[in-house]
């Protein structure tokens, strides 16, 4: 790959970034022969200058949902059992305005709520973010009915293993989950960090139930609202983003799509800027005014050639940089389906292809970290980029 960059760099890079806040250094985790990672700087503590996040940073995505149902605590703990440096949830509210952790409101694929025939009659049509759906929504439960589904695997056509757990877990409310990360810090003696979405932020506050507000209130009653708190807040739309950030100093990433898309609160406002706008180094500026990274969508650093295998690296890395800010991409899978043609093996879509392969090719772009449904392999994948 061109413009290989060293860890140390990207290290520093993250650190400026973060200011005193989060700052990451390179090499700070501790690999080992089992592929896990031990965390050093136990106990960093809120002292301001967290320094426990190594570079290339591994994050849990949605847990490690590539072996459990995700966004379940068993994905949760067994990310952070494979040594994920950081675990991340998505929230969407309930009908009383407790934040759960789903990918999207739309429960249908990821809970048992269709065998339940006293919520039947719940099941209905909405558009969400310009895309009309049928299902049941979390927005139409109150928590203790929430409560009463269980989480099941997503994608069973692909992760078949996954589905022995279905069943197992229900869905967790963020401050559950916020406990789980204070109880383990406990056990572990290091801060547990989280990595939080706003998902469809424009859209439930129309219907008023706004993200940002009680998302807020539960950083604070945890002490996750000082900008070295061990959390990263995330949104694919600006403005919530720009919303939480008057609200709390957590530091917070800007989630971007495919070049060509544009961020839904853009749509509603009529800001006509596009990912690829935002990309440029004046979108790049303004992002910096508010936020401390982006989380772009993998092909926004190594966009795919039309047969789909990794082409040539955009400046992006090396422009956000300049800018200030972190990168964070999205997401990395083992399986053949999700992985860049180039790195396939063999005809079986859902077996595993050459990850490793792939995350080398990333990683050597100075990301300073990744999205992963399996953290182990990105783990030893990053702990090979580091040697
Ligand atoms: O938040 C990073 C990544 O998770 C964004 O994609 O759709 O999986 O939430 P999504
Ligand atoms: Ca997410």
């Amino acid at each position: 790959m061109e413009r290989e960059q060293k860890p140390g760099r990207r290290a520093l890079l993250g650190a400026a970034a973060l200011g005193a806040g989060a700052m990451a250094l390179s090499g700070a985790g501790t690999a080992t022969a089992a592929g896990t990672q031990t965390a050093p700087n136990a106990a960093a503590g809120t002292s301001g200058r967290g320094h426990e996040l190594p570079v290339p940073t591994v994050i849990g995505h949605r847990g490690a949902s590539g072996y459990r149902p995700e966004h379940t605590l068993g994905s949760y703990q067994l990310a952070l059992d494979m040594g994920a440096d950081i675990i991340e949830q998505d929230l969407v509210p309930t009908k009383d305005g407790h934040l759960v952790c789903r990918h999207e409101n739309d429960i249908t694929a990821t809970t048992d709520v269709s065998a339940h025939p006293e919520f039947a009659d719940r099941k209905t049509t909405k558009t969400v973010d310009g895309t009309k759906l049928t299902g049941w929504f979390t927005e139409d439960f109150t928590l203790a009915e929430l409560k009463t589904l269980r989480a099941k695997e997503r994608i069973p056509g692909n992760r078949q293993r996954n589905t022995l757990y279905d069943g197992r877990w229900a869905v967790p409310t963020f401050e559950e989950v916020l406990q789980w990360a204070e109880r383990e810090g406990r056990e572990r003696g290091r801060r547990i960090w989280l990595y939080v979405e706003t998902k469809h932020p424009t859209y439930f506050r129309k219907l008023g139930l706004g993200l940002e507000e009680p998302l807020a209130r539960l950083l604070r009653r945890y002490g996750r609202h000082k900008k070295d708190a061990a959390l990263f807040l995330q949104s694919f739309e600006p403005s919530s983003i720009q919303r939480l950030r008057k609200l709390v100093d957590t530091p917070a990433v800007v989630l971007l799509s495919t070049v060509n898309s544009r961020p839904w609160d853009f749509v509603e406002a009529n800001d006509p800027r596009t990912v690829a706008d935002l990309v440029k180094p004046e979108g790049l500026k303004w992002i910096a005014s508010y936020a401390q990274g982006i989380g772009p969508d993998l092909s926004v650093i190594i966009p795919r050639t039309p047969d789909g295998k990794l082409g040539t690296p955009t400046s992006v890395v090396k422009d956000a940089h300049a800018a200030g800010l972190i990168l964070h991409p999205y997401t990395m899978r083992n399986e053949n389906t999700f992985l860049p043609a180039d790195f396939r093996r063999g005809s079986d879509p859902n077996a595993y292809g050459d990850a490793f392969g792939a995350f080398k090719a990333y990683f050597a772009t100075g990301i300073d970290g990744i999205f992963s449904d399996n953290p182990d392999t990105a783990l030893l994948a990053a702990a090979d980029f580091r040697k």
